[in-house]
């Protein structure tokens, strides 16, 4: 591949997902690109960068934009933002007086286990009619996939306590669908996080985890803020384990003692 088609392909996943590929990741290019190369009946990737830079490429470069994208997630990953989300959301309810549903954000969701992972702590807590849990993602592969429900045993495996299978999930064939009661709980949309999020809504609770790492910082800042924008003031956001607001955002702050938990910084208009 020539450099200046790897430009091409690099530039295009950073300008749509906001998605870095250093040139230390020009070898999985092929790999990931090999379907769709074939697909289009495209043979190299500087063809493919050819027809990217050709009028009326939108549907191929959704497409690369989307197989350049790392959609690895489990259930209840690293376990701690679920027990301190067992821990506020019980108290969220009792400060939204008159039945007011609380809304859960799961960003970046990608194929749907921490959306579901989030719906079981709702329905343990006895919540499932007071939240809604809505996941997005760039990819419409994933989301459909999350739409589904269905996990192979790989993916039950990782991360999901054996009783909560059995209580939440039904066996299909080698496969496991997630049970209609937490399927309802949450719902999936196509989603980029560099679009206008204001549509979104105001949400109580926003995991966005696992995607801050694949952006530079102004974008990590743009992101952060967009999101500062759409939670509660007394709301939570969850980050992943590398992620922080540190040195990028002043609307968040870390909760002491708790790693991965932001609360927003409430500006009062008052001041100065
Ligand atoms: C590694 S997964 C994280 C999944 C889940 N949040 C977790 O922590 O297990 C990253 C996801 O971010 C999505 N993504 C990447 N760029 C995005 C963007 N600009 N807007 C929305 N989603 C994006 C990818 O499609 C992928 O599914």
């Amino acid at each position: 591949m020539s450099g200046a088609a790897f430009e091409t392909i690099a530039g295009l996943v950073r300008t749509r997902a906001g998605i870095v590929l250093g040139a230390d990741k020009a070898y999985m290019l092929d790999t990931r690109l090999g379907g769709l190369m074939r697909e289009h009946g495209l043979e190299s990737l500087d063809a493919v960068a050819a027809k990217l830079r050709a009028p009326a490429s939108e549907r191929l470069a959704a497409a690369v934009t989307e197989a350049l994208t790392t959609n690895e997630s489990f259930f209840f990953r690293d376990g701690k933002p679920f027990d301190h989300l067992r821990r506020i959301l019980p108290k969220l309810a009792v400060a939204r007086s008159g039945g007011q549903r609380l809304r859960v954000l799961s960003a970046a969701c990608s194929t749907g286990q921490e959306a579901y992972s989030i719906a079981m702590v709702v329905e343990g807590l006895g919540l499932a009619g007071r939240v809604e849990v809505l996941g997005t993602d760039l990819s419409t592969d994933v989301v459909r996939r999350a739409r589904e429900g269905l996990y192979s045993q790989f993916e039950v495996q990782r991360g999901l306590p054996v009783q909560m299978l059995v209580k939440h999930f039904r066996q299909e064939g080698a496969q496991w669908r997630v049970s209609p009661a937490i399927r309802a709980l949450a719902r999936f949309e196509t989603g980029n996080l560099l679009a206008d999020l204001r549509s979104l809504g105001t949400f109580d609770v926003i995991f966005c985890r696992n995607v801050l790492i694949y952006f530079d910082a102004p974008t990590k800042t743009r992101v952060l803020s967009a999101l500062a924008g759409r939670l509660a003031p007394d709301g939570v956001l969850y980050l992943g384990g590398a992620e922080t607001v540190l040195g990028l955002t002043d609307r968040f702050a870390t909760v002491e003692g708790e790693r991965g938990v932001y609360a927003p910084v409430v500006r009062n208009l008052l001041a100065g």
